[in-house]
């Protein structure tokens, strides 16, 4: 028997799995690390933290087989996030992550002064507070010492792939999120590398996500009780490793993710810009494209619900009380912008809110409140799509969220779809031991592996009635942001 492993480097852990050649996942092994806010809407981690917990996890994860079957390493990880490295491979600061909202300012300078038109014409992409090149003139801006320091940057899993193989690599679904890549024609933009004061050599080299970066170095194979021969791929971001793992690849496919962001990712084998730039435009990690639009809160809403305020981790008994009667009846709104938000409004400055309450909303109340302004905020990136006439008749689902029942059917009854769970949940990870298979020669392309070991578990389908009576919530909801947009901007002038 031969095994892949799938690396899923995630905001709060790192999820290893062991995928066997038939696609039966053999273990599952996963590994906490601490996020930091070290000031209100920043966002960071230690590069080493994630490659301590791969150390950690691997020789678990492997543990019950026979060592020299494992054959491949493929890796999804978090998206955006800046890794800087010196002339000696060091880490120069902690790593600068997708939900971090710093970067107000030079997102507008971006957008504005360098415009939209250029970027998009360079990109395919505008700018958002979150994504890279931010990042990078921030850095610049505030901490030239540092940014004179840089001889490499890559995103989140390159820095694992890096230390399993000592190559500085990304994949090209990955690097769309950088805004420094031609998405369209697949190299480093020239003209965006000059706006960020970066040269071709400060770069990663680029691969297509199956394609082997290299083999693990000597002393790393030791230490994880692997053989020096497993081949390392590019892997992809996570949002196109889970696409591949719950089977969306190639035209007219689409993939909700509910993990700690919200995810509408849309395939296509034809490179496309949606008109406003509202949606991201990237490269999919199957060798085509698509569209996506990413909430930066989504199951961490109900996460910081649950654990912050609740104080419970007994998240299934707390929605056990919410029956399928009350959906679509909810008199309390919320608003899931704990990290500020990405799409639509790509805006840091927006908060989280509960509107609507009075003496008598119930703690039940609110909790369906915090799962539907997720599903509520999902929409709103599905409306985005719907009004350039991409059709979504379904979507498959994956990411801790949808292990809940409840928040697959008010999310069917929100945006009027049926909902396919996969038979695995691991929607990362699972892509990654995929795409390692493939970089393993077991198939010869993503979507044929992805046909063979793909498969549906579970279908949530909408109520008529309830998806009617969420349209009426959804416009209320709607509106609210637009009425509060304002306020946030002066909240954020006078926050402490
Ligand atoms: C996507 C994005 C998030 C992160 C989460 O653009 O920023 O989904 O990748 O890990």
């Amino acid at each position: 028997m031969t095994y892949y492993v799938g690396i899923d480097l995630g905001t709060s852990a790192v999820k290893l799995l062991l995928m066997d050649e038939q696609g039966e996942i053999a273990s599952v092994v996963s590994r906490e690390y601490p996020l930091d806010f070290p000031h209100p809407g920043w966002s960071e981690q230690r590069p080493q933290d994630w490659w301590d917990a791969v150390c950690d996890g691997i020789p678990e994860l492997i543990a019950g087989i026979d060592a020299s079957c494992v054959a491949g390493i493929g890796a999804g990880g978090q998206m955006h996030g800046l890794v800087a490295l010196d002339k000696d491979d060091n880490v120069i600061r902690p790593a600068i992550l997708w939900n971090d909202g710093r970067t107000q300012k030079q997102t507008e300078y971006l957008n504005n002064v360098i415009g939209r038109e250029k970027l998009s014409a360079c990109t395919a992409n505008i700018a958002f507070a979150g994504f890279t090149a931010p990042k990078l003139l921030w850095m610049r801006e505030n901490e030239p010492e540092n940014f004179a320091k840089i001889a490499k940057i890559m995103l989140p899993k390159d820095y694992i792939n890096y230390k399993l193989t000592g190559v500085h690599c990304c994949d090209y679904s990955d690097a769309s999120g950088m805004l420094l890549l031609d998405v369209e024609h697949k190299c480093w933009s020239r003209e965006m590398m000059d706006v960020c004061g970066l040269t071709e050599s400060q770069m990663p080299g680029l691969f297509e996500s199956w394609e082997t970066v290299g083999t693990l170095l000597p002393d790393v194979a030791a230490k994880l009780g692997l053989c020096e021969s497993v081949k390392v791929c590019a892997g992809a971001g996570d949002n196109a490793a889970a696409a591949v793992g719950c089977g969306v690849v190639g035209e007219g496919g689409c993939n909700i993710s509910l993990g700690t962001s919200g995810t509408v990712f849309m395939t296509s084998t034809h490179f496309g810009v949606d008109k406003a730039n509202a949606l991201h435009s990237f490269d999919h990690a199957d060798g085509g494209y698509h569209l996506m639009g990413c909430i930066l809160s989504a199951a961490s809403c109900n996460k910081w619900w649950m654990e912050e305020i609740l104080k419970t981790t007994d998240f299934a008994g707390e929605q056990k009380d919410i029956t399928k009667e009350m959906l679509g009846k909810n008199d309390v709104y919320y608003l899931p912008y704990l990290m500020g938000e990405r799409s639509p409004h790509n805006d840091p400055a927006a908060r989280g809110a509960f509107i609507g309450l009075r003496m008598d909303t119930t703690r039940e109340q609110m909790t369906q409140a915090v799962l539907e302004g997720v599903a509520f905020a999902i929409r709103d990136c599905v409306e985005i799509a719907r009004a350039q006439g991409i059709s979504i008749p379904s979507s498959r689902i994956c990411g801790g969220g949808a292990k809940s029942p409840l928040w697959r059917q008010i999310l069917a009854d929100v945006l009027g779809i049926p909902l396919e769970l996969p038979v695995t949940e691991q929607g990362p990870g699972y892509g990654g031991a995929m795409l390692a298979a493939v970089t393993c020669g077991k198939y010869e392309s993503v979507a044929q592996c992805a046909q063979k070991l793909v498969h549906v578990s579970s279908v949530t389908h909408p109520d008529p009635e309830t998806a009617k009576a969420y349209d009426a919530r959804y416009a209320v909801w709607h509106a609210l942001y637009q009425a509060l947009k304002p306020n946030f901007k002066q909240m954020e002038a006078i926050q402490a």
